[in-house]
């Protein structure tokens, strides 16, 4: 359905809406695609179609606010999120329907705290995903009531189908809440503004990206697990697959922000779909700052090493199926934008 056709349709999206719009993901891991590619495309058209099923359609009567929410998240993005919820997920046969809820719930609040951390009072940014950032478009207090919207519509999301067990609803949402605040991305969010101006040392520094960026990164690797059914993954099994994907999620979200900031240090506002330099400009404690670009790119190649090997020590049926993992964690530390 084209925008423009949405435009003029007169409801709201709801689960039903969402279930029509979706039909089940068939459980396809790499053994059956001939290539990652494949994998991911499939998978970039699913989050697409559960974004779009799940958003409020803008209408005639409403305000602005649904059509700033559909600006925010359902215009580009890379998706790692929801990649990394189905990557993980399919390791230990996950139920599709979680998993679907989990990877739209998580980039819904992906794109909230993108809109958020545009804002004049935060980084103050124009460009987002090549196009002019949510309050530019919409406006400030509209921007931030996006935001606001699509964080809430997150948790509406992970409990409206009433065919995913309670039980892993209640886990997602706590996954996902305990990331997404204080001591996750919010709590990281106020770090770095606090930093801003500092020299802050490896530690404070991989500490503020642990919270800022690596938390959500974590919770949709740790949110595809909980996705599999206790009947299908003993406690000890769990239990060693949670440690498994800790180490490898650690790895991955420092190296996700450490080449965040070589990338705003060295790529064009045109590749980046973002402006370029904006950290040295607002002198932001980053990466480069401390350690020159250089080095930082080292740091992240030898944090790509340390994800790989946390894999590793899976057995060599569990690690063909980690297949998507593996070549997230390397496509996080290559990518050019
Ligand atoms: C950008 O995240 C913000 C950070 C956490 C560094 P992404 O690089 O995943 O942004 P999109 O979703 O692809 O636009
Ligand atoms: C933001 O980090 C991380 C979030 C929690 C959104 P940045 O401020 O470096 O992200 P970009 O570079 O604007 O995407
Ligand atoms: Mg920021
Ligand atoms: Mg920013
Ligand atoms: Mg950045």
């Amino acid at each position: 359905m084209s925008r423009s056709s949405t435009l003029q349709a007169a409801d709201l999206s709801g689960p039903e809406r969402s279930d029509a719009a979706c039909p089940a993901l068939p459980l396809q891991t790499m053994s059956f695609h001939s290539s990652f590619q494949a994998w991911a495309d499939l998978r970039m058209r699913r989050i697409q179609a559960l974004i779009d099923a799940h958003l409020p359609l803008p209408t005639a009567t409403n305000p602005p606010l649904a059509e700033a929410m559909h600006y925010a998240a359902a215009l580009g993005g890379k998706r790692i999120r929801p990649m990394l919820v189905w990557a993980a997920g399919e390791c230990f046969d996950a139920d599709p329907q979680a998993m679907d809820a989990a990877a739209c719930a998580v980039e819904l609040v992906h794109a909230y705290s993108l809109v958020h951390d545009d804002l004049p009072c935060m980084d103050n940014d124009v460009l987002r995903r090549g196009q002019p950032t949510t309050h530019v478009r919409f406006g400030e207090a509209t921007a931030l009531l996006a935001g606001d919207a699509l964080q809430v519509r997150a948790f509406e999301v992970l409990t409206s189908n009433p065919q995913i067990s309670a039980c892993i609803q209640a886990r997602l949402c706590a996954l996902l809440a305990a990331a997404a605040g204080v001591r996750g991305m919010a709590g990281g969010q106020a770090l770095d503004l606090a930093a801003t101006g500092q020299v802050l040392d490896v530690g404070a520094l991989s500490e503020m990206h642990r919270r800022k960026t690596g938390a959500l990164l974590k919770a949709s690797l740790l949110m595809g697990l909980a996705c599999a059914e206790p009947g299908h993954l003993q406690a000890e099994e769990r239990r060693r697959a949670e440690a498994v994907l800790d180490r490898y999620a650690d790895a991955i979200g420092l190296a996700f922000q450490v080449v965040d900031d070589v990338l705003d240090a060295s790529a064009d506002s045109a590749t980046l779909g973002k402006t370029a330099g904006k950290d040295a400009a607002q002198h932001k404690a980053t990466f480069v700052t401390l350690l020159g670009l250089h080095a930082a790119r080292d740091l992240a190649r030898q944090l790509l090493g340390q994800a790989l090997q946390a894999l590793d020590t899976w057995s060599p049926a569990r690690r063909q199926r980690a297949e998507p993992l593996a070549e997230l964690a390397r496509r996080i530390v290559t990518r050019s934008h």
